[in-house]
């Protein structure tokens, strides 16, 4: 199968989950690795193409996608639905002039994470999941990063936001076995992300090294209820440079098996990254509900009232809303194809 594409394996899964229930061709795929020959395709399983693992979708016209089996969160050392409320301040301590510091340490490795159930794929990984932590400070802290690379390749942590130009994570590549510190001021306050910016910048990217990074207004956001980030993303599997998955927060169809929970009239407020590497562009539908949307928060008038947002890669924004209704609500991709290839969630809510 090494010359199909992925949107003949779109056709193809698609015969293959009717005739077998399974993604399996995830596992089967012989495409050999272009750029690097230290990452390893996907083994191939005894079962072949239909061993009953990884994603179902349309297996029957008119049935939700879904995963058949779950992966192993603890093998892969991160779990998507704690990803979605896991804000990270770092160590926090006050410094001389009043300033207070936030301190973090973050190592970029190499390491075998279960995208979907039976399929493993070589990622790199700031501590170790995926997306990396969420930073989150408040505007005119103090940010210090002690990053160390504990990976064979060369990386860096590229932050979005203002700061001076040798602490912008791009020309100081950090070796194998180095460290570098980035130390600024958080400005200005909204959402934004970091990502390794060594070349070939995609790979760097797609391989899984990036996170998002929010700087909270000095009088904070309006209280709400709730507040998620979602890192929408993607993983290219079989190494041709498209993605075979999608998904938010690490792992496709997650929040379809392990719904967000929430009740009617609570306040949601969601942080929303788009970091999906060779596809241009990348969607967040909400279904029967609408949400102010703030383009990179970095305002507190949204510039918009919608049901659906679309971010190119490296744009973000925040999203608030709350369910007038009980019931299970999907939250996707309106990128349909995206979709049927993971990125898709439920939202269930309940009577308050
Ligand atoms: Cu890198
Ligand atoms: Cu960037």
């Amino acid at each position: 199968m090494k010359d199909v594409t992925r949107r003949a394996f779109l056709r193809l899964s698609a015969l293959g989950a009717m005739a077998a229930g399974s993604f399996g061709w995830l596992k089967s795929s012989t495409a050999p690795e272009k750029t690097d020959h230290h990452q390893t395709a996907p083994t191939p399983s005894p079962g072949g193409e239909a061993d009953g693992t990884g994603l179902v979708h349309g297996a029957m016209p008119g049935t939700m996608p879904g995963v058949n089996g779950e992966v192993d969160h603890q093998a892969n050392g991160f779990n998507p639905t704690d990803i979605l409320t896991d804000f990270d301040a770092g160590t926090q301590a006050v410094l001389p002039n009043g300033q207070t510091l936030h301190e973090y340490q973050i190592a970029a490795i190499d390491k075998e994470v279960e995208v979907t159930p039976g399929v493993m794929y070589p990622a790199w990984a700031y501590n170790g999941r995926i997306p990396g932590p969420t930073l989150r400070v408040r505007e005119g802290d103090r940010v210090r990063i002690h990053f160390s690379n504990g990976s064979p390749h060369p990386h860096t942590m590229h932050f979005h936001g203002i700061h001076p130009g040798n602490m912008d994570g791009v020309f100081e590549l950090v070796q194998t076995g180095e460290s570098f510190t980035y130390e600024f001021d958080a400005e200005p306050y909204g959402v934004h992300l970091y990502h390794c910016h060594a070349s070939p910048l995609a790979k760097h990217i797609a391989k899984g090294l990036y996170g998002a990074f929010i700087i909270d207004p000095v009088d904070g956001w309006p209280t709400v209820d709730h507040e998620f980030v979602m890192v929408m993303h993607g993983f290219d599997t079989n190494f041709d440079d498209e993605n075979e998955v999608y998904t938010v927060n690490g792992i496709p169809f997650h929040y379809m098996i392990h719904p967000i929970r929430i009740k009617t009239g609570e306040t949601v407020r969601i942080f929303l990254v788009n970091i999906l590497e060779f596809d241009p562009i990348n969607s967040f539908h909400l279904h029967a509900n609408f949400f102010n949307y703030y383009p990179t928060g970095t305002s507190r008038t949204p510039s918009e009232f919608t049901d659906m947002v679309t971010q190119m890669q490296g744009q973000r924004g925040i999203l608030e809303f709350a369910y007038k209704y009980p019931g299970r609500y999907m939250f996707h991709a309106h990128k349909t194809e995206f979709a049927d290839l993971g990125w898709t969630g439920l939202f269930e809510v309940e009577d308050a």
